[in-house]
């Protein structure tokens, strides 16, 4: 569906401006735009409301964008084919308490609006649209969301627009359910995106997210370290770790290597048994992500995604359901992976 058409602005009549919260007006084009109360202007451009210009974002928080874009301008279908998207279906079920897919969609087809925060290329877009009778919304501060746009194609029920999730072009209260999948931890304040969020979900509603999890000291201290280089390198400098990082995982990969841990070493995060040489690396001493089911840009920009992102934090258990308490949300179910934390909460109801 192009964005001129009735139905898409519609769909834009629906935005109001991040901050203020006042309503947008649709200026027919083109271009295509849409004006708020004190005549601020936002484009609207391939179909996406765009609210990310004029340095409306903080210093870091902008560069973890911008590598986004150059991460999902190389794997700009990721998660559309067979191998990637059902990896992920089924690690996100997993992961968010569902039996299995049925159960999931027979959730959505109860959600009237839906918001993926943090959409990517939009493999989660797509499946939402799949079993969700309403609006479905995907919002990334990134120029993902023109390949989201690509991927899921014209659709008169999708809502896309490049914004930040703490600043949310939303009025309160307006969405029964919100993912934000692997993405909080990648924001400028993420408590404060938490709590954002937490303010766009409708009594009742849903709460879905991910955030990456503190582990073993090693693996933090060699984190840290790459971090450090990879966030101020030069984009190929940066492309060559990442390369290097994931040749490494490869290799290890093809070898096959196992090794028995005799005794566990809990002060070090260490657990005790027969690991692939490979796997156990990557937990316990750095990330050197290789998966030979994917091909070789898809595993680089895993590496890449993991090291090159200015904003990039690490929680504990108890830190988020202290968030989660002081939201008053419901925990429906929590998930306390190797990689990371999910939750999926309800907000009361009035
Ligand atoms: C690891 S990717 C996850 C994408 C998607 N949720 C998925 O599961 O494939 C993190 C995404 O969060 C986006 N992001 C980071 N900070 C954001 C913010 N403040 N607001 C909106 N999106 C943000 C990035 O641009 C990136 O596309």
């Amino acid at each position: 569906m192009r964005a001129e058409a009735p139905e898409a602005v519609g769909l834009l009549e629906q935005l109001v401006e991040p901050g203020t919260g006042t309503p947008l007006r649709v200026v027919p084009g083109p271009p295509l735009r849409l004006e708020s109360e004190s005549g601020r202007s936002y484009p609207v451009e391939e179909g996406v409301a765009r609210f990310v210009g004029d340095g409306a974002l903080p210093a870091e928080q902008a560069a973890t964008g911008d590598t986004f874009s150059t991460k999902w301008a190389r794997v700009d279908t990721f998660g559309h084919d067979a191998a990637t998207r059902d990896f992920h279906h089924r690690w996100y079920l997993q992961r968010y308490g569902w039996r299995d897919e049925a159960e999931f969609a027979a959730f959505l087809g109860d959600q009237q609006r839906v918001l993926d925060a943090g959409c990517g290329v939009g493999r989660d877009v797509a499946w939402y649209l799949a079993h969700a009778p309403g609006l479905v919304a995907g919002v990334d501060i990134s120029t993902a969301v023109d390949a989201a746009a690509r991927n899921v194609g014209p659709h008169a029920r999708l809502l896309l627009a490049q914004a930040d999730l703490a600043n949310l072009p939303f009025p309160p209260e307006f969405f029964d359910y919100v993912a934000c999948d692997q993405v909080l931890h990648h924001t400028f304040d993420p408590r404060a995106s938490f709590e954002h969020l937490v303010s766009r979900v409708r009594p009742g509603g849903v709460l879905a997210f991910y955030v990456y999890k503190v582990k073993g000291p090693i693996r933090e201290f060699a984190d840290d370290h790459l971090r450090s280089l990879a966030t101020r390198m030069s984009e190929p400098e940066a492309l060559r770790l990442s390369e290097a990082l994931t040749r490494f995982g490869q290799a290890l990969t093809e070898q096959g290597l196992t090794m028995d841990v005799p005794v566990a070493i809990p002060e070090l995060g260490i657990a005790a048994g027969r690991f692939d040489v490979q796997r156990w690396l990557y937990w316990n001493v750095f990330k050197c992500f290789y998966n030979a089911d994917w091909d070789w840009e898809t595993n680089v920009m895993t590496n890449y995604d993991w090291y090159r992102p200015v904003t990039a934090y690490r929680y504990r258990p108890g830190e988020i359901r202290e968030w989660i308490a002081a939201a008053g949300l419901e925990t429906l179910h929590e998930d306390v992976g190797d990689a990371g934390l999910s939750y999926r909460c309800r907000k009361p109801s009035h």
